[in-house]
């Protein structure tokens, strides 16, 4: 690398010298040379400026004029232009020329299929036109597109359509209007030949709004799902936050080449096609969750990115922590809560944990940045939004709710900063949110330990906390969190203890040490402690196995009863990991596998919970246990609970599978939903030790299904156990959807994951498939990213093949699309608790990467990031 990337800090944020009032764009849209031309009206804001930076980059300059002269007096470089000696309020007219079709980078104006479309976040709106592109300028759209008609049928902006033409030469263009200031991050353009889906919506103050959702030719029967998921998102808003739609047209497009979900840009919302497309056929039912929730976060981006919007894009969390909560309690009032609860939860424990105790650790508010694409992470998105779920644990719905509505009538149409989201809502609720607002700058994990003693005489229980959190790679000084502690005590005969009149209180733990007193306790308890997981910590409690079974059993919170049946399993993989690394047999006592039976045999079971149960932690969950990570001792381990369980309880898995799996045509209900779940469930752990009769059922579940669900279902748990249908059935599937990628990722993941020992040379095969291309995100992202992130024994492969064939792909993709690449190598730069072998394996690839010449950004920051751990 000639010149290093430079990092850029919070610290230095400074307000723009000029701003930009209203931007009038003009594209003469061709696939290798569209022509770009910006009309902008420049107002000056710092008075001692004389000349201003437009960004801009991949750009080839045709054309300069400042009020309509020509001008010279500028200096362009790869990065962008100065332009010297400038008035206080002028107008530019720049133009400029792109080349779309070998752009591949996923950001800009780039060809997805036979469509144009652009992705403008955060700083792609620089690879369009000369600008400053920065978030806290809001200049008011107009873009007139003009296309051949017959390619591009359809020219789509932001806002609404205020003109359009036909042309000569089988041309024709369409001119948009978007009424509300914007920063260019949230521009977008279309233009293609689509399906349409049209519907309408009433809003609440009785405004018609036109729906309009656009995928590709063929498809529009996978897209009323969709549909239904934006009208649901607008009711909830509106019910629940008080927020109105404010357009007269909401437009979602469905492109196939995407770097992330969607996005949420003013009016014209660009997709990820996997989360537009389902129906039964294609879509499981994670797929239908997965869309009602992109569909809902994008939406409700209208309010809290869109309308108020972030000053720099350190504040990123302001928009999307708090579009994340938003999106997840509209999944958690539509559907089941504890489900959406316990994954949220595991999105927490098994990524964003393992984020903070490695080297790309931040506060959700980053202090220093030099991609910013590289700081769309778990800890912005999830973490923050376990922030604001936490100030909502704090306020209660409805204080929370008055500091949104000052929230949002202080600062609609401003860019601002999270401590100014943090100040509308103490002055809003009255709650002193002082101590709490450490959670945006300081990262790392804290860990809660939790000590008690009981006194039966004065009827007292003591409950003693400590937290503490570690120096992480950012950050060596840590102080005391202020922690809402949700806990409720249950009597070791499984009644639950009323404190003060209630099952349950959230405590404020504050100090590095702290002791709460509980009195009038009758007997002695059994804490159930962070239920709901009230904070994004660990904890430590010295639970024995009776007191995890009462839990179990009798918590009235199914978060705590799930979380108690997890410690459990936990605490047994923690003592035979020990076991396997001294050679001997795990051991797994009646007491526990009854815990577990009892749950499988209840009366009136909650299908959905024993489901939660039932899908035991991943090796990379149970990775966080450990401060050293014994890889192979942890696999060898949990293989043999998991073996150990399925084979005690083998008759009530398969008695739960029968009474469970579809004998009906398919339904969309959530009792459907909870019985497809948890057959698939059972057969793939009941497969793990009664092959031949698995195989059987595996088989003709396959080949009964009439959704995708089943037909994914069986694959799976031949997938898990291996069983000897396999290679006929994902035969089958490739023979049936081998046209449409989208589907055909499921079984590249599939593949992917199985736990053959030629895994690796099969993924290696498949990246010739007709239905692969690296040069596509998503198979990308299944089969690739599969393979490193969720094939943890063969990645992790001590003779280094997992590790080289990263290095492999990261060099090719380097060139073609760095975000994913990015992405991708998370796994290879986690080491440090790794074993000296692989380290060294790891490190050598990411020196590898390091040596070549022209490493991207996004890339560079995470190889460098990784290999200052062993500096
Ligand atoms: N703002 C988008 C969201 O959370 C995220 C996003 C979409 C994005 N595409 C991107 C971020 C490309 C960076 C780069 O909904
Ligand atoms: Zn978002």
């Amino acid at each position: 690398m000639e010149q290093q990337p430079q990092a850029k800090h919070l610290k230095d944020y400074q307000s723009p010298d000029y701003t930009i009032t209203t931007l009038a764009l003009d594209f003469q849209l061709e696939d290798s040379a569209t022509i770009v031309t910006a009309n902008t009206h420049f107002v000056r804001q710092n008075q001692a400026a004389e000349q201003v930076f437009l960004n801009g980059e991949h750009l080839t300059l045709l054309d300069l004029k400042i009020n309509g002269q020509a001008y010279t007096d500028y200096q362009v470089n790869e990065l962008g232009i100065t332009l010297l000696n400038v008035p206080a309020e002028f107008d530019l007219e720049i133009q400029t020329q792109i080349d779309p079709q070998a752009n591949f980078s996923g950001e800009g104006l780039y060809k997805s299929g036979d469509a144009l479309c652009t992705q403008c976040e955060a700083e792609g709106f620089r690879r369009i036109t000369y600008y400053l592109d920065r978030p806290d300028v809001l200049a008011k759209f107009s873009t007139k597109i003009t296309a051949d008609k017959t390619s591009y049928p359809f020219l789509l902006s932001n806002g609404n359509k205020v003109a359009h033409g036909e042309l000569a030469d089988n041309k024709h263009w369409v001119e948009w209007q978007d009424p509300f200031p914007k920063p260019c991050y949230l521009f977008a353009l279309v233009a293609g030949d689509f399906d349409v889906l049209k519907d309408s919506y009433k809003t609440v103050s009785g405004r018609n709004v036109a729906l309009e959702i656009f995928v590709d030719k063929g498809n529009l029967d996978r897209a009323d799902y969709a549909m239904g998921a934006l009208k649901r998102s607008m009711e909830w808003d509106e019910q629940r936050f008080g927020l109105e739609y404010d357009l007269d047209i909401y437009m979602i497009v469905a492109v196939d080449f995407f770097n992330m979900g969607a996005m949420e840009n003013k009016g014209l919302n660009v997709f990820n096609s996997k989360f537009v497309l389902a129906n039964s056929k294609t879509a499981t039912d994670a797929d239908y969750d997965g869309v009602e929730a992109v569909i809902g976060h994008e939406y409700f981006h209208n309010w809290t990115g869109n309308r108020i919007t972030c000053r720099d894009w350190f504040q990123l969390s302001l928009k999307e922590g708090l579009t994340v909560f938003r999106d997840q309690e509209f999944s958690s009032d539509l559907g089941s809560r504890v489900v959406n609860r316990i994954n949220n939860v595991k999105i927490m424990r098994n990524h964003q944990f393992a984020e903070d105790a490695g080297p790309m650790s931040h506060p959700i508010r980053p202090e220093s940045v030099i991609e910013m694409n590289n700081f769309y992470t778990v800890t912005v998105y999830n973490k923050g939004s376990e922030v604001i779920r936490m100030i909502h644990t704090l306020l209660g719905e409805e204080k929370f709710q008055a500091g949104m509505k000052l929230y949002v009538s202080r600062f609609d149409g401003q860019a601002v900063t999270c401590e100014d989201f943090v100040k509308a809502m103490e002055d809003g609720s009255g709650v002193d949110l002082g101590q709490f607002r450490r959670w945006y700058s300081q990262s790392g994990t804290p860990l809660v330990t939790a000590t008690d003693e009981y006194d039966q005489a004065s009827q007292t229980y003591r409950l003693h906390l400590t937290q503490k959190t570690e120096a992480t790679a950012d950050q060596t000084e840590k102080q005391p969190q202020h922690i809402p502690l949700d806990i409720e005590l249950v009597s070791e005969a499984g009644e639950s203890i009323l404190v003060g009149g209630a099952a349950s209180q959230v405590l404020n733990f504050t100090q590095a040490e702290q002791t709460f007193e509980f009195t009038d306790v009758a007997s002695k308890p059994v804490p159930a402690l962070f239920r709901d997981f009230s904070a994004p910590v660990k904890y430590q409690y010295d639970y024995t196995d009776q007191q995890l079974a009462i839990l179990i059993k009798t918590a009235t919170n199914a978060f705590a009863r799930w979380d108690a049946a997890h410690n459990l399993f936990n605490k047994y993989l923690i003592t035979n990991v020990a076991l396997v690394q001294q050679q001997q047999a795990i051991e797994l006592p009646d007491f526990v596998i009854d815990a577990y039976r009892s749950l499988l045999l209840d009366e009136t079971p909650d299908l959905a919970l024993i489901a939660e149960i039932l899908a035991f932690p991943s090796q990379s969950a149970l990775w966080q246990l450990f401060e050293q990570v014994d890889v192979d001792a942890i696999a060898q381990a949990r293989k043999a609970m998991l073996d150990t369980l399925a084979g005690a309880l083998s008759d009530e898995l398969l008695c739960l599978y029968l009474t469970n799996r579809s004998q009906s045509p398919y339904e969309l209900t959530q009792q459907a939903v909870e019985k497809r779940n948890l057959s698939g469930i059972c057969l793939s752990l009941y497969g793990r030790v009664a092959t031949e009769h698995a195989n059987e059922l595996a088989k003709a579940h396959y080949e009964q299904s009439d959704n995708m669900t089943d037909t994914f279902a069986a694959l799976s748990a031949a997938n898990v156990a291996q069983l000897d249908c396999l290679a006929e059935l994902m035969a089958d599937f490739d023979s049936k959807w081998r046209h449409d990628g989208l589907v055909m990722d499921k079984w590249f993941a599939l593949a992917a994951t199985s736990p053959a020992p030629d895994c690796l040379e099969q993924v290696k095969a498949l990246m010739e498939h007709p239905s692969f291309s690296i040069k596509n995100p998503n198979r990308t992202r299944s089969l690739i990213g599969s393979f490193v992130s969720a094939n943890t024994a063969l990645f992790h492969a001590i003779d280094g093949s997992g590790y080289a064939f990263l290095g492999d792909v990261l060099l090719q993709l380097n060139k073609i699309n760095p975000q994913v690449a990015s992405r991708l190598i998370t796994p290879l730069i986690q080491f440090k608790r790794l074993d000296a072998t692989r380290q060294a394996l790891m490190v050598a690839q990411l020196q590898r990467l390091l040596a070549e010449p022209e490493l991207a950004k996004d890339l560079y920051e995470k190889v460098t990031r990784g290999l200052d751990q062993i500096k």
